[in-house]
């Protein structure tokens, strides 16, 4: 027998996931996946499964059964790390993403002599920013000659090449860039492998802001050689709100010796019980952690990741999101043109599941446009100063939410 294997269609798992609810108790469009992920189905079983055996085993749980807790962020770290490219020891749960790249800035940003700059893109997300200021402060460096943002261009996006140039010109002097996998306000996707070398070549640490990549588009972060990446899990990765983060530290720092915050968790797990006063790190990605994983925001991640796996992995739906997605942005152009502008790039390896759309007619008409989207059980979102994001996500959007929201537009606007 000869088995045909099909690409799925968008939305295939819609059933899978809790849709909240618009006016009159129907289905919302739901286009935040980009912001917060809908509920998968199995999320409240998997959580209510923890609190169960919290009741029924206590401390024991740590040890007993299928899954104690002493291993609970191992679970599903090969799907996580199948999604994000990266060997098994690059890759751990921990924290929450601000607080992860405050972990990484502290052992990578190690500015010395002239080299001490960290590059990032200007109009990041703020967090980002305030992470960066404060480590240069820290080193009691000074942000305004320290701190170097490389400003979009008219077009409102950011030019690979000009990260080039710069680290070209000024290499000499960047201890670390700092880049996005995907741009939160504009949608726009980066050739990370492109910055990789540029930064290889300039011999500065490349860091990582995943948020809007990790579970959006496939990644190859051991390839292009990253040295650092963070992400959270709320956004593509539907684990709920505020739940537990992700980083990847690359192989090449497998035994680091460097400056570190130090936790239990980190600690070499053969000796962690023997209550020592040294810390001997784990190696790996491991190392970095400070405490106890939260299990009970993980146990939605890991459910969450066998959809993901069940769907075919990141391939298969970076396909379908190319198509659910690409549709949105042609709906868009045929019929809404001459009123909205479409602020991602076109071209498809330029975008993931998001567009960043503008009202032409200015700010007022696009938060009109937005407020009367929201009530009529529209889920987008408004980021300042006129952008509205739409992110379809190919696990529950599918094609015909597309055609209502195009049609609503044309209704509205
Ligand atoms: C690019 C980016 N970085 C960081 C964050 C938030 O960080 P945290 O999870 O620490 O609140 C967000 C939240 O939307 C984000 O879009």
């Amino acid at each position: 027998m000869t088995v045909i294997q099909t690409d799925s269609a968008p939305g295939q798992f819609r059933d899978r996931f809790r849709i909240p609810r618009g006016p009159g108790g129907k289905d919302a469009l739901y286009l935040v996946g980009n912001s917060l992920g809908a509920q998968p189905e199995a999320a409240a079983d998997a959580v209510n499964a923890q609190l169960e055996r919290w009741a029924s085993l206590g401390v024991v749980g740590h040890f007993d059964g299928p899954t104690p807790w002493l291993e609970f962020q191992r679970f599903g770290i090969d799907t996580l790390a199948d999604m994000v490219g990266a060997k098994r020891h690059e890759v751990v749960v921990m924290n929450t993403l601000t607080i992860n790249l405050h972990l990484m800035l502290t052992s990578f940003f190690r500015p010395q002599g002239p080299r001490r700059r960290i590059v990032m893109e200007r109009g990041s997300f703020p967090t980002d920013r305030y992470a960066v200021v404060s480590q240069i402060q820290w080193h009691g460096l000074d942000p305004d000659r320290d701190l170097a943002e490389l400003a979009p261009r008219r077009d409102r996006l950011l030019h690979e090449e000009d990260l080039e140039d710069y680290l070209e010109r000024y290499g000499e002097q960047v201890a670390l860039v700092l880049w996005p996998g995907v741009q939160y306000a504009t949608g726009q996707v980066f050739d990370l492998a492109r910055i990789g070398r540029a930064c290889r070549k300039a011999g500065c640490v490349f860091g990582l802001d995943l948020a809007h990549a990790v579970g959006n588009l496939p990644l190859a972060l051991h390839e292009i050689g990253a040295d650092f990446a963070v992400w959270c899990s709320y956004k593509y990765l539907n684990s709920g709100p505020a739940a537990v983060a992700g980083c990847f530290v690359h192989e090449r720092h497998r035994d680091f010796d460097g400056p570190r915050l130090a936790g239990w968790w980190g600690h070499d797990e053969h000796s962690r019980f023997r209550m020592g006063p040294d810390f001997k790190p784990m190696r790996g990605a491991e190392g970095w952690q400070l405490s106890e994983p939260p299990i009970l925001t993980l146990a939605p991640l890991w459910t969450s990741l066998d959809l993901f796996a069940e769907a075919g992995g990141m391939d298969a739906l970076r396909r379908q999101s190319l198509e659910l997605t690409g549709h949105l942005a042609h709906r868009i152009q045929e019929q809404l043109s001459e009123r909205i502008r479409i602020l991602t790039p076109l071209e498809p390896h330029r975008r993931g599941c998001q567009l960043s759309l503008q009202v032409r007619a200015g700010r007022e008409a696009g938060l009109k446009l937005f407020e009367r989207l929201e009530a009529r059980g529209v889920i987008c979102d408004w980021r300042e100063p006129d952008i509205i994001r739409a992110a379809p996500v190919p696990l529950y959007n599918t094609l015909d939410e597309v055609e209502i929201l195009v049609d609503l537009i044309d209704k509205l606007l």
